[in-house]
């Protein structure tokens, strides 16, 4: 029998996640002109917000776009031809950022490293000892592919204040769910998408640009009209609306998800976030799995965990779709069939937790797999005691 479409998923994807009914209902709000003070009633309050998130003084743009937007608009608004870019890869996110600079000229100074494995801090200053003329470096705080994520995020500026090179963070699944200080870690430019730990729907992408930055942007602007970011600017400062028609029943979201934030405060929401992957961390590897990336290098946010042998991945993930109605993805280009991925985002809590943890492990006992159910839940519901 087919389930019914309306029969609600657990979403444990690394984006898109579980969207509270308050954030799906804004949605509803009837229809407003995008030229009119309604607009800048909704978009003013998302624009203070998101710079909140993020700890910035600096400007916020609501893109309607998702993650790869905003990124894209982070390269295409601060890199010239010749530019020299450091830029660590170690996965599928990271790579199509090296892509999308080399697409805008630059000169890639990649810092390459095992999927799974992060490059630490010593391996990043080497590479600024040794190369003269950053124009700015780039990195993905949480690549998503792998379920790792850059703890250092506070020391770059020691070495990009060297040439005042540009500092920029793809922080596309992680902002909202890990601590953030853009300011005073000395970050240019961060982005997100509303999808992740937002627990917004998809299409609302939020970039922050600091006093420098925008001022490059607003001399130097691209040859491109949709991500031209002077252009967002411009429209902000004259009457605070947005050059192109925004997604406006998104946007209504987006404000209600960023409420949401704030009333939990963001303190709160980093910690639940941490407890909650320290406990599926320790619940799925008690009932066998074992996680993809290295224990220095492993993501708040995404967990990654390698397949149990001859574990076929689309079968896995359809009986804990159907039988469970529980969502996690799998994985990316070499690792597709190797590892599946849980996303620990957004309203993640307890009984998000619990019943994923219960509903693999009933899929892998259905499966043949031998599993310890009472094992993992009990390891996680230890952990959850923090909570
Ligand atoms: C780190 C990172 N960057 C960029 C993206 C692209 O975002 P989107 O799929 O919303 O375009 C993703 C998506 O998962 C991501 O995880």
């Amino acid at each position: 029998m087919k389930l019914g479409k309306n029969m609600e998923y657990l979403v444990m994807l690394p984006g898109p996640t579980n969207v509270p009914e308050r954030v799906t209902r804004a949605m509803f709000t009837p229809m407003i002109n995008h030229r009119s003070e309604d607009f800048v009633e909704l978009y003013e309050p998302c624009v203070e917000k998101t710079k909140q998130i993020f700890q910035t003084e600096g400007e916020a743009v609501c893109l309607s776009a998702s993650g790869t937007g905003a990124v894209e608009a982070s390269v295409i608004n601060l890199i010239k031809k010749g530019d020299r870019v450091i830029l660590p890869v170690n996965g599928e996110f990271s790579g199509r950022l090296a892509q999308m600079l080399t697409w805008a000229g630059a000169d890639v100074i990649k810092i390459e490293t095992e999927p799974g494995q992060n490059a630490t801090y010593d391996q990043v200053k080497e590479v600024f000892d040794n190369n003269k003329n950053i124009k700015a470096f780039y990195c993905v705080w949480n690549e998503t592919s792998t379920g790792t994520m850059i703890n250092y995020l506070d020391r770059i500026k020691n070495l990009t204040s060297r040439d005042d090179s540009y500092y920029v963070v793809d922080g596309v699944s992680i902002v909202g769910g890990e601590e953030l200080q853009m300011d005073n870690w000395g970050i240019d430019v961060c982005m997100t998408g509303a999808q992740k730990a937002f627990a917004a729907p998809p299409g609302i992408s939020p970039i922050c640009v600091n006093a420098r930055t925008k001022k490059y942007m607003m001399d130097n602007p691209p040859n491109s009209m949709y991500f031209n970011l002077s252009k967002y600017f411009k429209y902000y400062e004259e009457s605070k609306h947005t050059p192109f028609t925004p997604a406006i029943p998104l946007l209504y979201a987006y404000n209600e998800a960023l409420n949401i934030i704030l009333e939990e405060g963001l303190d709160n929401r980093i910690r639940r976030h941490r407890i909650c992957s320290d406990a599926l961390y320790s619940g799925l590897s008690a009932i066998g799995l074992t996680p993809f990336a290295q224990k220095d290098s492993r993501s708040t946010v995404v967990v990654a965990l390698n397949y149990l042998d001859g574990l076929e991945d689309k079968i896995f993930r359809d009986t804990l779709a159907q039988k469970f109605r529980v969502l996690v993805a799998g994985g990316f280009g070499n690792l597709k069939g190797k590892v599946f991925r849980v996303g620990c985002m957004g309203e993640v809590n307890k009984y998000h937790v619990m019943r994923t943890i219960s509903a693999i492990s009933s899929t892998l006992s259905m499966m043949g797999y031998d599993t310890d159910a009472q094992a993992g839940l009990k390891s996680a519901e230890e952990k959850l005691k923090a909570l």
